[in-house]
């Protein structure tokens, strides 16, 4: 599946965010090495503290169907520019997909692709340990 499709399907998990506290509507599509597509959005609760970001909703999808290898994460946000992963989602990109093609995309149609790498220089994993 090209980005744009992943940008697609991203888009309508987006749809399913919820967000009802934040108002900020995030949806990812996560690609695995099957040729598989795992999408996810945010939800949010009352309690703020316990939200779960698209990235990982996608992710826990992916890996709870058994997938552990991953080509590329689209993450698609309303913003003026394209949203980065937070720190949480980039460290558990990071464990579980290595460096990941990672495409940022907002509404308006702005696209950036980069390498988890670049979102997270120097990474603290099992090769630390
Ligand atoms: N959020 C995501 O789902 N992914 C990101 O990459 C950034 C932030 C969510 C968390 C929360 O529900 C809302 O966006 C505002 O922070």
């Amino acid at each position: 599946m090209d980005t744009e499709e992943l940008i697609t399907r991203a888009t309508e998990a987006r749809e399913n965010a919820c967000a009802d506290y934040s108002r900020f509507q995030v949806g990812a599509a996560l690609a695995a090495a099957s040729g598989k597509v795992y999408t996810g959005c945010n939800i949010e609760n009352s309690t703020y503290g316990l939200t779960v970001c698209a990235e990982r909703v996608a992710l826990w999808k992916a890996l709870s169907e058994g997938e552990r290898e991953f080509t590329c994460i689209v993450v698609v946000a309303s913003s003026k520019s394209p949203a980065s992963p937070c720190g949480a989602c980039r460290q558990l990109l990071w464990e579980f997909c290595g460096n990941l093609e990672v495409t940022l995309a907002n509404l308006h149609g702005d696209r950036q692709t980069l390498r988890l790498e670049e979102l997270l220089p120097r990474p603290f994993d099992r090769n630390s340990l």
